[in-house]
């Protein structure tokens, strides 16, 4: 069976959305292998992020995601990477599409990076990535 790995990220944290996110991938019909709300350590989001370094938006992602705990889960399911990156929308969170978690909750609030609540593995390999970054147990 496939798993993913999703973050929701500290702006939904904060914002109390954790509750209608989870809802969602639920309600999709997916199934929770695991669910835990921590800070992140710089290591484990260097680790997560590092085919971003170098890049200009590296630092503000890597201080936005240490702003606040974040939600790892790990959810399964057939097709559940494709479908979750299709719950979530596409990146910039103001153009996703309505429907979407992007799309209906969130926006551009002129941070120095994009808020976008979520985030999910983009392959198998990235998940299987991931979930050892997160969950090694697993
Ligand atoms: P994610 O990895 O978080 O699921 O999002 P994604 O695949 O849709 O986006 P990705 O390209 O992997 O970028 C990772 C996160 O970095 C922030 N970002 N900001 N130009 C920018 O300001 C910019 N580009 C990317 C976003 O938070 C994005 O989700
Ligand atoms: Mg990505």
């Amino acid at each position: 069976m496939e798993r993913t790995l999703i973050l929701i990220k500290p702006d939904g944290v904060k914002r109390s959305l954790t509750g209608e996110i989870l809802r969602r991938i639920e309600a999709k019909g997916y199934t929770f292998v695991a669910i835990e709300l921590r800070e992140a350590s710089r290591e484990t989001l260097a680790a997560h992020y590092a085919e971003h370094e170098g890049k200009p938006f590296y630092e503000p992602l890597m201080e936005f995601m240490s702003s606040g705990p974040v939600l790892a889960a790990v959810a399964e399911g057939q097709r559940v990477i494709e479908g979750f990156r299709s719950l979530a929308g596409t990146t910039e969170p103001t153009l996703a599409a309505p429907g979407t978690i992007r799309g209906d909750l969130g926006r551009d609030w002129g941070a120095k990076v994009m808020q976008n609540l979520v985030h999910g593995s983009d392959s198998p390999e990235s998940a299987e990535r991931e979930i050892g970054i997160w969950f090694p147990a697993l």
